[in-house]
């Protein structure tokens, strides 16, 4: 079993549950974070914190000195961020194994190469002696947090693709099968590229409905149009192309469920947590 594993994006969704979760399992848990991180109270006690920046390379040779593996999770949008085969590099110089969180985008064949940096990652990391895994996740049921301020402001979410269907997955759950593939002896996680999603399929508009079960509000949902949609991300900073893409497939979920796995049980042999659970753990941020 690998001692120490370094986790990147560290103080994001997955990043907390993942250095928890290798506490439990008696790793030796790094945190990579930013210098003056606003969000370091987000690290569990005990793990250890090393400043790096995935933009600068060589600020990640004393987190990864004696890693024998690496949680990597890359926090940014596109392959325009010209870090990335240093960084895989600077990992396959330190660890043997890394796991990486892909997306659901490059197993159906949406996100490729020339258009998205999971799909880049990977090529990167086959093209190394790394014992690899990618988590190739559907969308985090975290992502509902961006419903939260229209939830307290009144209860009229305005989203678009209400009719979308999901399986989004718990961030737990990314973690779990993460730490499994990263502690577990052997090699049977190596080159396995596991779709990871939740473990039903609802709408957009159904998780609101949910979160307003669980707070006890009925709330309403209202869909944004297309290109409305489009130009708000835009305006937020997305590159065009991902905009299209999100969009697309939002649009491509209302008339056919999003794909499935159960891959979170056979991993790590416990059911995937519903996105009823997800909001009970969450109804301080709604109300
Ligand atoms: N959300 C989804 O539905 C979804 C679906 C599929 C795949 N994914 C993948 O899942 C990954 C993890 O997502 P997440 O939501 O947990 O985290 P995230 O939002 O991608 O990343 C945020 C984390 O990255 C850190 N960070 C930002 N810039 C950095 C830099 N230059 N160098 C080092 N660290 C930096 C942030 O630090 P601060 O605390 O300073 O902000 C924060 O800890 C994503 O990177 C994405 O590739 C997400």
């Amino acid at each position: 079993m690998p001692q120490t594993v370094l986790v990147t994006a560290a103080t994001g969704n997955v990043g907390p549950h993942a250095l928890a979760q290798l506490l439990e399992a008696g790793v030796t848990a790094r945190a990579l974070v930013l210098k003056d991180d606003p969000n370091i109270g987000r690290v569990p006690e005990g793990v250890e914190l090393f400043e790096g920046d995935l933009e600068d390379p060589d600020s990640l040779d004393a987190a990864l000195e004696g890693v024998d593996a690496v949680f990597l999770m890359w926090p940014f949008f596109t392959t325009s961020v010209e870090t990335a085969p240093a960084v895989v590099r600077k990992i396959e110089a330190a660890a043997r194994r890394v796991v990486l969180v892909s997306s659901v985008g490059v197993h159906i064949g949406l996100e490729r190469v020339d258009n998205n940096c999971h799909a880049y990652l990977e090529e990167l990391l086959e093209d190394t002696a790394l014992e690899w895994t990618f988590l190739r996740t559907t969308g985090f049921q975290a992502n509902a947090l961006g419903f939260a301020g229209q939830i307290r402001n009144g209860g009229t979410v305005h989203f678009p693709y209400g009719a979308a269907t999901r399986t989004s997955v718990h961030e737990a759950d990314v973690a779990a099968v993460a730490v499994a593939s990263l502690t577990e002896r052997g090699t049977a996680h190596a080159g396995q590229k596991y779709l990871v999603t939740g473990p039903l399929a609802e709408s957009q508009e159904e998780q609101v409905r949910i979160i307003g079960e669980v707070i006890g509000r009925e709330l309403e949902w209202r869909d944004i149009e297309h290109q409305a949609a489009r130009d708000a991300m835009v305006g937020a900073g997305w590159p065009p192309s991902y905009a299209d893409g999100a969009l697309d497939y939002f649009r491509m979920l209302t008339t056919e469920a999003e794909v499935g796995s159960t891959v979170v049980e056979e991993v790590t042999g416990r059911p995937a947590r519903t996105f009823r659970e997800w909001a009970l753990e969450h109804t301080a941020v709604f109300r």
